[in-house]
């Protein structure tokens, strides 16, 4: 397998462009198995996760064609038939939002049979509420030896969805399968995801009906059919966030281009809060630090427009150096502090308790082998790394992998002294 070495120490002085958002992507390219018409989506992310869902959709029926378009990377998605309705548990346990494939399927076809996802290391998600809006849209549904088995030969019918707490998944699945359902449904206590909007507006492109996607109420005027379209996928803002903390951890200039600054506000407002100078751009930010310690700052993830729980690790690599305790609070995942550990191998000092996790800044970071434990776990120590004295080495970079395009070469772009070591395909410890 893969690792990733780090020397520590180098300012950061540049540019860096970012990706097609990697959780929108992956939604956007299951959308496509609501038509039998191509569905071209430009400023795609080519990930392990896009790979992944490219794969199990070719065995539903999708022709996957990857382009190197004008304006970069398109991927162009084409299901004339559902030739399978099976999801099978070898890919969806892979990656959870291939369960996202449900929907769509039972929309199209009216029936379908899906692995259950299974645990995953930040907590035990279940999917509970993506089956209650599937049910209430009419689908049946049976579980049995680990899959779902949904029917609805008649179609699905629109319903009123009140979510009982906000899931990003859910909402998105609701709405992929209202899209073809009879009549009009409303979804509460959305989730308001910049994702969800972007979703809303590929669907309208082909031809659906959506509302109020990026508030908390979204209503789907079912329609009988889908058709193509060409979509554009919106900036990763997972990915704008990991690079802000990266320029502000290492220090020095770095302007991060094709993105938006109201997508990462609840970030940028705490790396004000604790010293870094973010100047907002039409298309980016430009986050500059020279020197000075940064200070230690609270943060809870909620949410959008709360702070992102897919940031918190990065964050939290941050204030490892600060001057202060530093209390990072985590509310979406029960289990998603497994960084914790591996930054403390780098001579941080952090004290877990429940949900709670106190940062008490260090001077020093002293480069160490670490294990990448999760996606945005492993891009938080790569972060710390950028800091600590000498080499730091992440294994189990596959993690990353899932959602960090052309990583190494990114921030090596900006001065970094990040290099991959090409592993032997031996399983690692
Ligand atoms: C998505 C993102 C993930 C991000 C998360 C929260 C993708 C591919 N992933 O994950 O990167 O960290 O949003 O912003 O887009 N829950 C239930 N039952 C359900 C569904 C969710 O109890 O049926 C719980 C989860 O366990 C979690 C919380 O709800 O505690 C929020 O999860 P959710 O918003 O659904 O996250 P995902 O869509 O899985």
């Amino acid at each position: 397998m893969d690792r990733i070495a780090i020397t520590g120490g180098a300012r950061l002085m540049g540019e860096i462009p970012i990706s097609g958002a990697k959780n929108s992507a992956i939604k956007l390219m299951a959308a496509s198995l609501l038509t039998d018409e191509p569905l071209r989506l430009t400023n795609m992310p080519r990930l392990a996760d896009t790979r992944l869902l490219a794969r199990l959709l070719r065995r539903l029926g999708t022709e996957v064609v990857e382009l190197d378009g004008e304006d970069g990377p398109e991927t162009v998605l084409h299901t004339r038939e559902i030739v399978s309705a099976l999801a099978p548990y070898d890919l969806v346990r892979q990656m959870r939002a291939s369960f996202n494939v449900l929907g769509p399927l039972i929309a199209r076809t009216g029936h379908a049979k899906v692995s259950l996802p299974g645990g995953c290391t930040i907590g035990a998600r279940p999917v509970d509420l993506h089956l209650e809006a599937l049910r209430a849209l009419g689908a049946s549904i049976d579980l049995h030896e680990g899959y779902v088995y949904a029917q609805a030969p008649r179609g699905l019918t629109g319903a009123e969805i009140a979510f009982p707490f906000v899931s990003v998944g859910a909402t998105e699945h609701a709405m992929l399968a209202a899209v073809l359902a009879k009549g009009t449904s409303v979804l509460s206590n959305a989730a308001c995801e910049p994702e969800l909007g972007d979703l809303a507006d590929c669907l309208n492109a082909m031809g659906a009906k959506v509302s109020g996607a990026g508030t908390s109420t979204i209503v789907i005027e079912g329609v009988e059919r889908l058709h193509g379209a060409t979509h554009s996928v919106i900036a990763d803002r997972i990915e704008t966030g990991t690079y802000a903390l990266a320029a502000a951890m290492a220090g020095g200039q770095v302007r991060l281009t094709n993105t938006r600054c109201d997508f990462v506000e609840a970030l940028l407002v705490k790396m004000e809060e604790a010293g870094v100078e973010v100047e907002r751009h039409d298309d980016g930010m430009t986050i500059r630090r020279n020197g000075a310690r940064l200070k230690a700052v609270e943060v809870e993830t909620d949410p959008y427009p709360g702070f992102a729980t897919d940031l918190q690790a990065q964050f939290m690599a941050l204030m490892t150096l600060a001057d202060g305790e530093s209390v990072i609070t985590e509310t979406i995942f029960e289990n998603r502090f497994m960084h914790a550990p591996e930054l403390s191998r780098l001579g941080a000092e952090i004290a877990v308790h429940g949900g709670e996790a106190r940062v008490r800044g260090v001077e020093v970071l002293e480069g160490a082998q670490v294990m990448a434990t999760d996606l945005r776990a492993s891009v938080g120590l790569v972060i710390a790394a950028l800091a600590a004295n000498g080499e730091t080495m992440v294994s189990r970079v596959y993690h990353l992998d899932r959602g960090f395009e052309r990583l190494e070469e990114k921030l090596s772009a900006c001065g970094a002294n990040v290099r991959r070591i090409i592993g032997d395909g031996e399983p690692e410890d």
